[in-house]
């Protein structure tokens, strides 16, 4: 098994985070799959943005939920990062879908359900998916487990993902019942006990986010099957070097 390198919001060290730039350089170079963060709109419409509001990543404020599409499109998304950027949007997801499908890199959505529960994204966004034929490309994780569990729900066959940052109890018992099939731990998670109970119950581990590179040879060496970085050229680097060393 060969760990696959996502990009974390897009090649975000480089470009600013989950805008086309930042998904374009993640392309070039030639990470297996993107990484992004999925919110609603006032008007319904799933948009990629990490932040429940636009203060820290546009030139605007405000909350994604309490502004329509048109809205957020008016908002600069790349002068933030750095004046080269000038003119970046925040796009939707059915612009994101038309633009990766005929790339060949795989997705991870990350519905943003931790603090707003965005009624209804979940069909929104599975309804996308089959639109652009795109849900066999695609795993979709969240730390909300609602989330996960309709998800599951409306879809058994879509790959799921359980985000986390700590080590909850019962952490297997729990995935199984919510119908998440990986796991996706925070880097710090990671250990051989860890490791070593995913592999007795068949769960695959998508780490995030990995950015050194003494983690990103942990990751390597655990075998995790994703390793989610904001460089995922550093981390392409260290994958040839880890498999001819
Ligand atoms: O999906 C992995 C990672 O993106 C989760 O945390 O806050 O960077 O979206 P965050
Ligand atoms: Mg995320």
């Amino acid at each position: 098994m060969s760990t696959k390198i996502f990009a974390h919001r897009g090649a975000s060290k480089y470009a600013p985070e989950n805008t086309m730039a930042a998904f374009r350089l993640a392309e070039l170079m030639q990470a297996d799959g993107i990484e992004t963060d999925v919110q609603l709109t006032k008007d319904q419409v799933p948009v990629i943005i990490h932040d429940e509001s636009i203060n820290r990543t546009t030139n605007k404020r405000g909350l994604v939920r309490n502004l329509t599409y048109d809205e957020l499109r008016q908002a600069d998304a790349g002068a933030w990062f750095s004046r080269d950027y000038a003119g970046e949007q925040i796009i939707s997801l059915d612009d994101f879908l038309k633009w990766i499908k005929p790339t060949s890199m795989l997705l991870n959505l990350e519905l943003k359900t931790n603090k707003y529960p965005y009624q209804g994204i979940e069909r929104i966004v599975l309804d996308l998916l089959d639109l652009h034929a795109m849900k066999d490309r695609t795993m979709i994780s969240s730390f909300n487990a609602d989330t996960i569990r309709r998800i599951a729900d409306l879809d058994p066959i879509i790959d799921t993902g359980f985000l986390t940052s700590r080590r909850p109890r019962q952490l297997f018992a729990l995935m199984e019942d919510m119908g998440a099939k990986a796991l996706h731990p925070k880097f710090r998670l990671l250990n051989k006990k860890l490791i070593q109970e995913c592999l007795q119950h068949n769960v695959p581990i998508r780490v995030y986010t990995v950015n050194q590179p003494v983690y990103i040879l942990r990751a390597l060496e655990a075998g995790c099957d994703v390793i989610i970085s904001d460089v995922p050229d550093r981390a392409l680097e260290l994958k040839k070097g880890y498999i001819t060393s």
